[in-house]
């Protein structure tokens, strides 16, 4: 099996994760959790979104998170910025990475940005040349990229038109959100083999969510495409709040323990990582959604 010696982990947990959470998670836990994700190893942290706290109240003291964390050597703390408003708190806030995020489908595009992806992309476009002045690297998010909750199937080549219009406009990673959690192997693959042809493979991250528990399996096959970057969430929080049902991101702890399982170095330590799980899971007081992080608690408990 023809797979990468290295695989960067960019945990989402914080973001993706806490965003969909029902009940309000404090400045103070946020904090707590984003300290414990470093202290594990993990070099690409995101922290929050830069959203209208309307439409998303969970992340609304994402500058009171970026103040509050430790700021660790050599890791990087990124946030989702959908136009300037966001671009410009996350400057003040001193992120080290601003994420857009556009849509395969148009449905999704209006329900989660309430524009078209055209009208995103001109949203996206002073964000990008901003950022390029300010010297910050950008992270293009794509969702719907296996299914849409509103329109269904989603054409391979269609995922890949957006991604080249990303990386033109200046992303320096494209980060391939299965929001649904709807797609297996082998379309996994499809879609990595249409985008690859758009847009090299080194440009492209895997951001599976668990929905139909495939995304550990879709991982190992696009791994072995040459996908080398894996967005998760520890302890599998989260979901997207504008796609009902859809359940959280891969576990990060599940993720590691295939790489490690597999030789694949990571530089993340997997009990200081399902600590972390473990702090946020009682906070949030539900069981971890890792089948990792459990059965090393049933290991812990005999
Ligand atoms: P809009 O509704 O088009 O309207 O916003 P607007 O630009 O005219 O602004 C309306 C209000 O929002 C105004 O406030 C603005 O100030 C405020 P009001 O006058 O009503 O008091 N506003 C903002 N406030 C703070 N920060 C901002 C900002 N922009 C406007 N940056 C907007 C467009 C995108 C902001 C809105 O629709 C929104 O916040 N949507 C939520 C998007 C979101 O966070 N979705 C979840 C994350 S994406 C995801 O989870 C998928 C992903 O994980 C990949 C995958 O799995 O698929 C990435
Ligand atoms: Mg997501």
């Amino acid at each position: 099996m023809q797979l990468p010696k290295h695989v960067k982990m960019v945990e989402v947990g914080p973001r993706d994760g806490l965003q969909n959470e029902s009940g309000v998670v404090s400045t103070e836990v946020k904090i707590r959790l984003i300290d414990q994700l470093a202290d594990a190893g993990l070099k690409w942290i995101e922290a929050g979104s830069f959203v209208s706290p309307k439409r998303v109240p969970q992340m609304a003291d994402t500058a009171q998170v970026m103040a509050g964390i430790k700021r660790s050597e050599g890791v990087h703390y990124g946030v989702l910025t959908p136009n300037m408003q966001g671009f410009e708190a996350a400057v003040a806030a001193g992120v080290d990475e601003v994420a857009i995020f556009a849509a395969a489908t148009e449905t999704f595009s209006q329900k989660n940005l309430n524009c078209s992806i055209d009208q995103s992309f001109e949203r996206f476009a002073p964000v990008c040349k901003a950022a390029r002045v300010a010297g910050i690297p950008v992270r293009g998010y794509i969702s719907c990229v296996l299914g849409c909750p509103y329109e269904g199937d989603v054409m391979p080549k269609v995922v890949a038109d957006v991604a080249g219009r990303l990386v033109k406009m200046g992303c320096r990673e494209i980060s391939l959100g299965d929001t649904i959690g709807a797609g297996t192997p082998a379309s996994a693959q499809a879609m990595i083999e249409a985008v690859s042809q758009v847009v090299g493979v080194e440009y492209l991250a895997a951001h599976f969510h668990d929905t139909y528990g495939q995304a550990l399996a879709n991982i190992l096959a696009v791994l072995q495409q040459g996908v080398a970057v894996i967005d998760s969430s520890v302890g599998g929080l989260g979901g997207c709040p504008y796609a009902t049902g859809a359940t959280g991101n891969v576990a990060s702890e599940d993720v590691l323990y295939m790489l490690d399982g597999l030789g694949v170095q990571t530089g993340v330590d997997l009990k200081a990582l399902s600590e972390a799980g473990r702090f946020i899971c009682f906070e949030l007081g539900r069981p971890s959604a890792s089948k990792v992080s459990l059965a090393m608690a049933g290991r812990r408990n005999r």
